[in-house]
């Protein structure tokens, strides 16, 4: 399978700084930029995540931002939020690519994450990094939306 973005990029050279716990407030203004009050994750909540097992990020200065945690054989997106004025240039891309690449590299062999079935871009972009639908919580969301599960295999898309 061929997949969407530079997953094999080099993430400075994308312009990517790797997130650690003193980019808590930085992490959340981006946070803040990309989701509605009610949903977006303060410093606090950033660092806690970082600082998960196998926790890990990545922050585009131009607006972007990713974490991500690796368990066993399995990845994990926890948030991915690009400031709503950089959409469209390829940062959630070059994020989502870098954070599989990323995990790929610490041992994961496929990645899942949560997303509302009615946010189309979201649900764009996962698609064409690899993303297929494996569950949906009902009603997951306030507001009532479900959250779909997907899930990516990391290991060898061009290896016979
Ligand atoms: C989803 C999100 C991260 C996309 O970030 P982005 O930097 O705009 O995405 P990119 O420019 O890299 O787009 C990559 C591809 O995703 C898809 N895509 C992105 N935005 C889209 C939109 N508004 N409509 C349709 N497809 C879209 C397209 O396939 C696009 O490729 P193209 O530009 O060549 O058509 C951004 O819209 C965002 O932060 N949204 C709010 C927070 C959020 O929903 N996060 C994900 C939670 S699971």
């Amino acid at each position: 399978m061929t997949r969407d973005g530079p997953a094999d990029a080099d993430p400075a050279a994308a312009g990517l700084v790797p997130a650690g716990l003193g980019h808590a407030e930085a992490l959340a203004a981006i946070h803040a930029a990309a989701f509605p009050p009610d949903a977006a994750w303060g410093p606090q909540v950033m660092a806690l995540q970082l600082g998960l097992p196998g926790g890990f990020g990545w922050i585009d200065p131009r607006g972007g931002m990713i974490l991500a945690r690796v368990a066993a054989d399995e990845a994990e997106i926890l948030t991915l939020a690009v400031a709503a004025d950089a959409r469209r240039c390829g940062l959630g891309r070059t994020l989502l690519a870098t954070a599989m690449h990323t995990a790929e590299g610490r041992g994961a062999r496929m990645m899942f994450l949560e997303v509302a079935s009615r946010n189309a871009p979201a649900r764009m972009l996962y698609e064409r990094a690899g993303f297929t639908e494996v569950g949906r919580r009902r009603r997951y969301y306030p507001g009532g939306d479900d959250a779909l599960v997907l899930r990516a295999d990391l290991i060898s898309r061009d290896t016979p």
